[in-house]
């Protein structure tokens, strides 16, 4: 294996009834004032919202609230939930909803605590933030993976460019599946897809020969594969819904990753596309994958074979290499249509005269996992995506 440094910071508080049992604790480490971040109002239907203030107001914390965070959040919005943060002198960042919302507040918690641009910040001089508001989340859909990392994916609306930035990493995460049980089905599968595509960009990138990162990583392939389908027939199967609850939090908290190099070109490409038509995140990728893998498979045919054979549950008996990992890109697509996921951008709803160009010459991919792809290859890829 390659040398690797492993860290995850963040306590989990997995299951059903988890904020209810252990919140009101939590919040003693904390100082008076609580910034209630969310989405556009789901948690205010589900009861979720009144869950947390109940909480909040035993406690005698101060809540200052940050509402109307967006799917695909803009980096206007990290700066305004920065001012009221600093303006609020905040003790504690609460995160509720999904990979958005997480996001958002991430980049908040450290520009909160410094007065130059971040984006400036790391993207010019390259310096990442080292001072944070503390943050936990509170996680009411899955997928992302977001709740145990520092990683956060904004949208820079007058650049656009939707591209990564390192913020704090939640010191607690709840995650209660049953939180999930208001999610439409379409954002549901989204977000399983989701996981399933940090799993593939990982497995993909390098090295290659063997090792447990990548077993560990089939079997959460396998998984999020299985409880998809379960789902699909028994939409509020609780055992299903735990586990894409924890599959996407395995993708994406660094155990899949340790001793590996990747680039997640696929999820390079969408974010450029979603900079761009502000896209459904899983959607689009979903989308992408089996056309990228298509142009990828030459590069690396004999891992595509042992993703067809270990994942896909396919019989190598008869078959050449090549024949093997063909069989394993058109099983994901398939199961693509089979859950139900658009399969063309026309199906996803981007506009014919998207300038496809635009989206492949702004995406920058860096290492390159079985292959890096110049921008006319990506633009290859968009095009067939049409
Ligand atoms: O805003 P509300 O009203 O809450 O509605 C949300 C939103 O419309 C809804 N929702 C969430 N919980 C719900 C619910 N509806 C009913 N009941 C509930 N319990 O779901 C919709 C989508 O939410 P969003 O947070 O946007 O979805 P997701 O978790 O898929 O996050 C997508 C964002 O995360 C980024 C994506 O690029 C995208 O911007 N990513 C972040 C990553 C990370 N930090 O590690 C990695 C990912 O690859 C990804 O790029
Ligand atoms: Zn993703």
């Amino acid at each position: 294996m390659n040398n690797f440094l492993f860290e995850n910071k963040t306590k989990v508080y997995f299951g059903k009834g988890g904020v209810k049992e252990y919140l009101g604790c939590l919040l003693e480490h904390y100082g008076d004032t609580v910034m209630l971040a969310y989405g556009g109002g789901s948690i205010k239907h589900n009861g979720v919202y009144d869950e947390i203030v109940g909480i909040l107001n035993a406690e005698g914390k101060r809540i200052v609230e940050f509402p109307g965070i967006m799917p695909n959040p803009t980096y206007a919005k990290v700066q305004e939930g920065a001012k009221l943060a600093r303006e609020n002198h905040v003790d504690l960042i609460l995160a509720v909803g999904g990979g958005s919302v997480s996001d958002c507040c991430k980049v908040v918690s450290a520009q909160a605590k410094v007065d130059e641009d971040l984006w400036e910040l790391e993207n010019t001089k390259h310096t990442r933030p080292t001072a944070f508001i503390p943050l936990g989340t509170i996680v009411t859909v899955f997928g992302t993976g977001s709740e145990m990392n520092n990683g956060a994916v904004i949208t820079h609306e007058e650049k656009k460019i939707k591209g990564a930035l390192w913020g704090a990493q939640a010191d607690f995460a709840f995650l209660d599946p049953t939180y999930t049980l208001s999610v439409s089905m379409k954002q549901v599968i989204s977000g399983a897809f989701d996981t399933l595509s940090h799993a593939m960009e990982t497995y993909f990138g390098k090295p290659d020969e063997n090792n447990l990162s990548d077993d560990i990583n089939e079997a959460v392939m396998r998984s999020v594969i299985r409880n998809i389908r379960v789902l699909l027939t028994d939409k509020d199967n609780y055992e299903a819904r735990s586990e894409l609850a924890w599959a996407s939090a395995m993708a994406e908290n660094g155990i899949l990753k340790i001793g590996k190099v990747t680039d997640f070109q696929c999820h390079m490409i969408e974010h450029q596309l979603g900079a761009y038509t502000n896209c459904n995140h899983g959607a689009g990728l979903a989308v992408i994958h089996p056309v990228l893998y298509r142009h990828l498979l030459p590069a690396n045919t004999a891992r595509f074979a042992r993703f067809a054979q270990n994942v896909w549950g396919i019989d190598p008996a008869g078959k050449s290499e090549l024949k093997l990992a063909q069989a394993g890109v058109e099983a994901l697509a398939a199961f693509i249509k089979e859950i139900g996921m658009p399969t063309t951008f026309a199906e996803l709803g981007i506009p014919a005269g998207t300038d496809l160009k635009a989206v492949a010459d702004s995406t920058v991919l860096t290492g390159g996992c079985c292959k890096k792809l110049s921008h006319d290859e990506i633009y290859e890829i968009l095009k067939e995506c049409r």
